[in-house]
């Protein structure tokens, strides 16, 4: 059985590495890896497939970057040509990305079976690019691979077949515990930064309608300024947000105030999440990871597709376009206490889900 992988940015690593790792355990599934190349930078692309031992790719598509029109149209092209060459049995996607978007697209049309992981999360904000190609993505997947309780119910609610369906939890939640350990043993990161554990806040501000509105960049940012003149805050910065504080003349005065590190690994990633005594971010996988780690979030968005750990307490929304009401939300939480337990995620074990079921669909 042949299995296509289309991955290409950050976090679909993470995710794949779970799944690749257990379809290692049989000699009749064989994985060929397309990496789109939509993130190319080494901290944003090589450092993972080394850390996390992913096998190199089969197909190094060097897309890059581009309007949401141009990258995925480049992508939609070249995916074609391999899976015209490959055959596979099914196509392998994972998450919301455009790359995701192009895998979908390209397999479909040539009638291969779609699966898709981490299907069925909706924002319904269809101003996100994710919420769209989610919502394409999972319309035309064959196989749809659901995280959470919440994702099930939002694919019914869509119409669509719940034999399709498979509640099999987060496969993040499998990387956080299969890779937890080993980032306390190996990372020095906090010794490399001068950080001592929960004394400083971590950070990760990436989402296009944050970075590339300015108003909206500023007012994210003044208002972390102003908290980082009482507690550090460490922020590893996505090369979009470099590149919009850039070009708003903000990343000087940024930098003074807020400890900008690059982009960094995943196991140094953990590190910091783990003791941090706050998170702040817009990322899906970050949010997720602060629970894991039983740190409280704040997460400047409107809206959360993890609706769980908003009504666990984990995590409190802030909308991010009041500089004022960003700063004081920051500091109620910094004093809130811990969210409740449960165990929204799954038992870790999603990627064997997936894999037993991949086989018994193919075999
Ligand atoms: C993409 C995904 C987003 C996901 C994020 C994970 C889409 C529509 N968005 O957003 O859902 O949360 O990845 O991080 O697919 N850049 C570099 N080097 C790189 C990669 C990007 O400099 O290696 C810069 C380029 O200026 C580029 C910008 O970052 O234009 C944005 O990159 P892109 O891949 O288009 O979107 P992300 O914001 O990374
Ligand atoms: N991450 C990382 N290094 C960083 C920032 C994030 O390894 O400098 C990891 C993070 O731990 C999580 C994933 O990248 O597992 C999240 O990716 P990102 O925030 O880029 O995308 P999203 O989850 O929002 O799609």
């Amino acid at each position: 059985m042949k299995i296509v992988t289309i991955i290409g940015t950050r976090p679909q690593f993470i995710k794949a590495a779970t799944v690749s790792r257990k379809l290692k355990d049989f000699n009749d599934m064989k994985e060929i890896i397309v990496h789109t190349g939509q993130h190319y930078d080494d901290n944003m692309s090589d450092i993972f497939f080394k850390e996390l031992e992913i096998p190199q790719p089969d197909y190094y598509l060097g897309i890059g970057s581009g309007s949401h029109g141009v990258q995925t149209a480049h992508m939609l092209e070249k995916i074609e040509d391999v899976l015209i060459k490959e055959k596979p049995d099914v196509v392998l996607i994972y998450g919301d990305t455009n790359s995701t978007l192009a895998g979908t697209l390209a397999a479909s049309k040539l009638q291969i079976p779609v699966a898709h992981v981490e299907a069925g999360l909706r924002s319904f904000n269809r101003k996100m690019p994710e919420e769209i190609n989610r919502i394409v993505a999972d319309h035309v997947s064959d196989l749809l691979f659901a995280p959470t309780k919440v994702a099930v119910n939002n694919l019914i609610n869509e119409g669509i077949a719940e034999d399709r369906i498979y509640y099999v939890g987060d496969v993040m939640f499998d990387a956080a515990i299969f890779y937890g350990e080993k980032a306390g043993q190996q990372s020095k990161i906090l010794e490399t930064l001068d950080l001592k554990p929960k004394e400083y806040i971590l950070s990760t501000i990436h989402r296009a309608y944050n970075t590339d509105i300015p108003e909206r960049l500023k007012t994210i940012f003044n208002a972390l300024c102003k908290i980082g003149k009482d507690i550090t805050i460490v922020m590893p910065l996505h090369p979009r947000t470099k590149a919009a504080l850039l070009r708003e003349g903000l990343y000087e005065k940024v930098s003074e105030k807020l400890k900008i590190i690059e982009p960094v690994g995943y196991l140094d990633m953990v590190k910091l999440e783990k003791n941090a005594k706050l998170i702040i971010t817009d990322s899906g996988g970050v949010q997720k990871e602060a629970f894991f780690y039983k740190v409280l979030c704040v997460t400047l968005r409107e809206e959360t597709e993890w609706v769980e750990l908003v009504d666990l307490g984990w995590n409190y929304l802030v909308p991010p376009d009041c500089e004022k009401f960003i700063e004081e939300s920051i500091r109620k939480v910094l004093n809130a206490p811990h969210g409740l337990d449960a165990e929204p995620y799954g038992d870790g074990k999603a990627a064997e889900k997936i894999v037993k079921v991949l086989r018994k669909y193919l075999l």
